[in-house]
């Protein structure tokens, strides 16, 4: 048996600049979004950053690369370090099915240290959302100099639509993760602090 980090600094680190960065991104992306609406609500001012529509681009654009670095990293490190292959795989249909079961009825025991299939689901998830928004933002920015990826996405217009209904998809996780926490508010401390778990040897450590 030997004690390890819950979780490793590199994870910390890109999980909290993620969460601030995309404060950031949502707000300066409402404020865009105002200026020329694809539904007929728009974001309370009071919801959104940069004052006008080129502060707000100007945000959206500067953070915008501090995340892409900062998902890059994160990406790198879960591969390299196997942190995705020891802490987010498996996610087999049955795991989820029995997880998913147990959560809606609140008998979803926590084990610290370890995600259970539904979170690691939408761990997946939010990632696959990340890259959505990415690839659909920058076929957005720059639609001639990148028509093929456009072009992929429909179309400008379509891409739009696309790159709101991810932004839609990472708010919706958001808010699940928010409640999640709340709920079992333990999990909090480790994610700042690192937090110790005992393991079994032989088990490949990542910090
Ligand atoms: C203030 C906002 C946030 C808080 C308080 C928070 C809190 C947490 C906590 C406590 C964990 C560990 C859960 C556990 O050990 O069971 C976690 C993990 C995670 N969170 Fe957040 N989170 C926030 C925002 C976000 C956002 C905005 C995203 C993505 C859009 C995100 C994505 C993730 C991911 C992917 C993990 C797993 C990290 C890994 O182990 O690789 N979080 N979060």
């Amino acid at each position: 048996m030997k004690k390890i980090r819950i979780h490793p600094w590199p994870v910390r680190l890109t999980h909290w600049i993620n969460a601030l960065g995309m404060v950031c991104m949502f707000m300066s992306g409402w404020g865009i979004y105002n200026a020329s609406p694809l539904f007929r609500f728009s974001f309370a001012k009071d919801l959104t950053l940069g004052g006008w529509l080129g502060g707000a681009l100007a945000w959206h654009f500067a953070v915008m690369w501090l995340l892409l670095i900062n998902g890059v990293l994160y990406v790198l490190y879960g591969v390299f370090s196997r942190h995705f292959k020891h802490d987010l795989l498996p996610v087999s249909p049955k795991a989820i099915k029995r997880d998913l079961s147990d959560a809606l009825r609140f008998r979803l025991k926590h084990e610290k240290g370890v995600y259970n299939a539904v979170q690691r689901l939408m761990y997946w998830l939010v990632l696959a959302a990340g890259v959505l928004i990415v690839i659909s933002g920058l076929a957005i920015w720059k639609p001639v100099q990148l028509q093929a990826l456009t072009a992929v996405l429909g179309g400008y217009d379509l891409a739009r639509f696309v790159h709101f209904g991810a932004m839609g998809a990472i708010g919706a996780f958001t808010v699940v993760h928010l409640t999640l926490v709340l709920l079992v508010p333990k999990t909090l401390l480790p994610m700042i602090t690192g937090g110790v778990k005992t393991v079994q040897s032989g088990r490949v450590e990542h910090d």
